[in-house]
């Protein structure tokens, strides 16, 4: 029985929330373990739609769920989404949410940062999610940062809350900026500690005793892997690893602990923020994909770039995440298309490539080269079984996998939990 990391195999937006919430039936405990609130993880169930951003998944099943070391935690947004999600019925306690008591804090000053380098940036802007996750990482490596554990010793920060107001105070007044109002952010502190100091616990002992006993442990990842910062398309990628090498160390668990990886790949390819992405359609087609698939962002409302699916960054991605099975999401939107394209290689000042070149300049310039597929006219919306498909949609499926190198485990065909073929259970390989 394998333990399963679920990550993004594109540049986020996969279907994570849905696949992970999906999944978590079967799972005894979910662990974030990367990202913050950056993250938007929808689910459908029924008329229900829940939007997470720093709550595993798991937590709308019941299943206990878990917040590990490597998850930036910005405790303002915590509680402003128990409390949303309170008023949806689906409780977040202290029996059933823990978070790891090493987590890093983002706090205020983090966002105001993040705004104020993006604001400044011109043309050059990542396109963050303004919400601090860049500098509250850069504080963690910069052993600046307060961490959960330091709320219940507020009143003995002494020179750590120096060093950390002394640094962003240089970088505050770079920008014009008053520098934090000290006073002010301890009163804060004090008031939301009481709220997530019940929750904080070292998971990873929790964890490591849920492993011995068998039980099976669910990692949801966020972002994905196009965005992680050694393998994505740097700069224009998040501050954390994406990838499923990070859900042992971003929960305290060896390596071992993760057996099946589950990447999750739409049917086509989206991007939300600024960065290269060689299959986007400026066209009627990009509008097309992107009205069918709804596709704008859960965090921001960004409306989201929309392009062919690429092989040639999935199969990359399967490859330095070490994708044991794909779950392919949203294969509905390309109901009704007469043609489909593939992307299988690259052109680059003519050469071939059969992998992303790392140089920014390099990935920008890139030509993709296409197969064009059949569609299909049948409806797959909602399928439950690979015998409600068309042929000419299997035939699509079995292309991406013999591209990527790797099989399809999963099939999703609409936002409802329950439309979703299982091809191979994650959890029984
Ligand atoms: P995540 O960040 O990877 O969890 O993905 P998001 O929730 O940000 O975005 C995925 C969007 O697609 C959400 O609105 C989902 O409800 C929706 N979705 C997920 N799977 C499917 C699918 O198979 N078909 C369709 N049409 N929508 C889906
Ligand atoms: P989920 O988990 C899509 C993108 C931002 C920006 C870049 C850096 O829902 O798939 P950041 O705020 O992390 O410093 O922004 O990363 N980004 C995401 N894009 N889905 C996400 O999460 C994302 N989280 C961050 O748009 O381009
Ligand atoms: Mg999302």
């Amino acid at each position: 029985m394998a333990n399963v990391a679920v990550v993004g195999a594109q540049w986020g937006d996969e279907g994570k929330g849905k696949v992970v919430d999906w999944l978590a039936e079967r799972a005894d405990v979910v662990v974030r373990f990367q990202g913050g609130h950056n993250a938007g993880h929808t689910l459908v169930v029924g008329e229900n739609v829940y939007k997470l951003s720093l709550l595993p998944s798991g937590i709308v099943r019941g299943t206990p769920s878990v917040i590990g070391n490597g998850v930036v935690l910005d405790p303002w947004a915590l509680r402003d989404e128990v409390e949303r999600l309170g008023e949806q019925g689906v409780e977040a306690t202290p029996d059933t949410l823990r978070i790891a008591d090493t987590c890093a804090l983002i706090l205020p000053f983090h966002r105001d940062l993040d705004g104020l380098r993006e604001d400044a940036s011109g043309a050059g802007k990542i396109g963050t999610t303004r919400r601090g996750i860049g500098p509250a990482y850069e504080d963690k490596v910069g052993r600046r940062a307060l961490r959960v554990c330091d709320l219940a010793h507020l009143d003995d920060l002494g020179p750590q809350l120096d060093r950390l107001c002394a640094h962003h105070d240089a970088l505050r007044a770079g920008f014009g900026e008053a520098p934090i109002d000290r006073d002010r952010l301890l009163a804060d502190l004090r008031e939301i500690a009481n709220f997530v100091l019940p929750f904080a616990k070292p998971v990873w002992r929790d964890l490591n005793a849920a492993r011995s006993a068998g039980r099976r442990i669910l990692f949801e990842g966020a972002q994905g892997v196009l965005l992680d910062v050694d393998h994505g398309t740097y700069p224009y990628v998040t501050s954390s690893n994406t990838i499923a090498g990070t859900a042992a160390g971003g929960s305290g668990l060896g390596p071992s602990a993760v057996g099946f990886v589950l990447g999750i790949a739409k049917a086509y390819t989206t991007r939300v923020g600024s960065g290269p992405f060689p299959t986007e359609l400026d066209d009627e087609t990009g509008e097309r994909l992107g009205t069918r698939g709804r596709e704008f962002g859960t965090v921001t409302g960004r409306k989201r770039r929309c392009g062919w699916f690429d092989a040639v960054l999935v199969r990359q991605s399967a490859a330095v995440s070490g994708i044991t099975g794909i779950a392919l999401t949203k294969l509905d939107v390309l109901d009704g298309f007469e043609t489909i394209s593939i992307c299988t290689g690259y052109r680059l000042r003519g050469e071939e490539l059969d992998y992303y070149p790392a140089h920014a300049r390099d990935q920008a310039e890139v030509e993709p080269i296409y197969e064009v597929m059949e569609g299909w006219s049948g409806s797959t919306a909602g399928a439950r079984s690979w015998a409600d498909l068309p042929a000419q949609a299997i035939k699509y499926i079995r292309r991406v996998e013999e591209l990527i190198r790797c099989p399809v485990a999963l099939v999703s065909t609409s936002p409802e939990r329950e439309d979703t073929i299982l091809v191979r259970d994650p959890f029984a390989n």
